[in-house]
């Protein structure tokens, strides 16, 4: 259902739902393998990709209009697999300042350790922010509503001021969801 003109409340019910082929139950079933038939198709369980992590993503893809998702089992995992992925040794990663605890903890005492740069700054004072950003910076990360203020961080703005700031195409934005799990 991704692209799908059905209302949210239509996809928030059939998006990514495959029902249950065997008995004809309207319901994804829950389907708790770890292994799976490899003759088919190559479904190991850490690459995302069994039936009840598919169905979900899906549902949380086409309810979100997004294109693609991976599910975590925690907000740090989805955090840090995101940011490694996007990041090396020598980058910068500019935060927001108002940030959960653990992204917090995870930017001073681990991403550092990889030799990651980082600075936290007040996202509602653009022009400080946007004077945050280095050549090297290659993640923005945003909070909205943050974690444990709640400050509502103007998305439209931040993405605007990438084009202003004639951004690297490979610079990449992170917007985590304080308050939805999901992340
Ligand atoms: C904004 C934000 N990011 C990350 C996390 C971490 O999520 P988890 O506890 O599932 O690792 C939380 C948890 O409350 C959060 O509020």
């Amino acid at each position: 259902m991704k692209n799908s003109k059905a209302s949210k409340l239509t996809q928030s019910v059939h998006a990514g739902s495959i029902g249950d082929p065997l008995f004809g139950g309207v319901v994804t079933p829950i389907y708790p393998s770890a292994a799976y038939d490899y003759e088919t198709e190559v479904r190991y369980p850490r690459y995302y990709n069994t039936p009840n992590q598919k169905a979900a993503v899906e549902k949380l893809v086409a309810l979100e209009n997004g294109e693609d998702g991976l599910m975590f089992s925690s907000g740090m995992a989805a955090i840090m697999t995101s940011l490694f992925a996007m990041v090396k040794s020598g980058d910068h990663i500019l935060f927001q300042h108002d940030l959960y605890g653990g992204t917090h903890h995870a930017a001073l005492h681990e991403l550092e350790r990889y030799g990651i740069e980082h600075a936290m700054v007040d996202v509602s004072d653009l022009k400080t922010f946007e004077k945050a950003i280095r050549k090297n910076t290659k993640v923005i990360y945003v909070e909205t509503p943050s974690n444990p203020l709640l400050k509502i961080t103007d998305l439209a703005a931040v993405a605007d001021c990438k084009k202003s700031w004639n951004c690297h195409h490979h610079r990449q934005y992170v917007c985590q969801s304080g308050k939805s799990k999901s992340n």
